[in-house]
């Protein structure tokens, strides 16, 4: 059989990924810790950038499933020394039971994933970020319900969580709101096949008018830290402040996959205010990678 990815939201069906958005909330409701479906399994996690939320949630939460998680570094592996990447994937699905990859570029996942023999997990890429889609989806279903016909709105880059954010609404049915500067709008091969759910602003305070959520991330991602200045520059004009927030329904929430920067894409009262969800939203990470890992192995 088969194994089933996550490279993408759109791996899994709509129905699929509500079962799952369901399921992390009930395994978050009600913790067992006699309750162990992945007692002796192992994840392998390879990592090409850095980490906090992934890999603690990863590792986290195959421990407390029963199994066990283990850190790769290209730098420490024969992956950072050119070993052929379908080599690698044939070898090591061979010896685990899953394995989740923070790549640079997104097809390293997608040709790993093509020759591996245990279901592969997109642990973050410059493409695209899925695992932190669930726990965002997690999170507004616990505190506001259903998001299907709600809307959303992005501001700032058309990055890896913009593109997520783009599949999302497809998956989950939401309008998708997004302000960014002309030369950082999203891939249209990736705003196209969403083009009836997603609608462009030329500034924040547009985008998030009558929108229920809304969300931004760092100016410059993992791996563009050198054009930090330049996008300072850029992005001055798209930053989620308090003006922002009350162009917004008076309930919407706020969210950011952190790491954040207080003063450059959001305002510190807005991230460490009463409308801002972030640390939910950051330990909900275990629990959607819990629901995830179990989808994905015990199926
Ligand atoms: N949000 C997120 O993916 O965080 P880390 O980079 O710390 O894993
Ligand atoms: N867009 C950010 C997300 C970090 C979780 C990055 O790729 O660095």
């Amino acid at each position: 059989m088969q194994p089933r990815h996550f490279t993408s939201l759109l791996d899994l069906s709509s129905s699929e990924l509500r079962k799952l958005i369901h399921r992390a909330i009930e395994l978050k409701t009600h913790r067992n810790a006699d309750f162990q479906p992945l007692k002796g399994k192992v994840l392998a996690m390879v990592f090409e950038k850095s980490s906090t939320r992934t890999r603690i949630s990863f590792e986290a939460g195959m421990v407390q499933f029963g199994g066990s998680a283990i850190f790769l570094s290209p730098r420490d592996t024969q992956l950072g020394r050119g070993e052929p990447l379908e080599d690698s994937a044939k070898v090591i699905s061979s010896m685990v039971d899953c394995i989740m990859l923070r790549t640079h570029e997104h097809e390293t996942v997608t040709t790993f994933s093509r020759y591996s023999r245990v279901p592969v997990i997109n642990g973050l890429t410059d493409l695209l970020h899925p695992c932190q889609l669930l726990a965002d989806m997690q999170t507004y279903f616990e505190l506001r319900g259903d998001i299907a016909g709600k809307t959303v709105a992005w501001i700032g880059d058309g990055n890896n969580m913009c593109h997520s954010y783009i599949n999302a609404a497809r998956q989950f049915d939401f309008k998708l709101n997004i302000a960014c500067p002309f030369d950082y709008r999203p891939l249209q091969s990736i705003v196209d096949p969403a083009s009836n759910r997603v609608a462009f602003f030329n500034t924040p305070e547009l985008a998030a008018k009558n929108a229920d959520l809304i969300v931004t991330d760092v100016w410059a991602s993992m791996g563009q830290e050198e054009e930090q200045k330049k996008r300072e520059c850029v992005f001055k004009d798209f930053q989620v402040n308090s003006t922002v927030m009350q162009a917004a329904n008076p309930d919407a929430l706020f969210m950011h996959c952190l790491p954040a920067h207080r003063g450059e894409e959001v305002t510190a009262d807005v991230m460490d205010g009463p409308q801002s969800v972030v640390f939910t939203e950051a330990e909900n990470r275990l629990h959607a990678q819990k629901a995830l890992l179990e989808f994905l192995i015990c199926q």
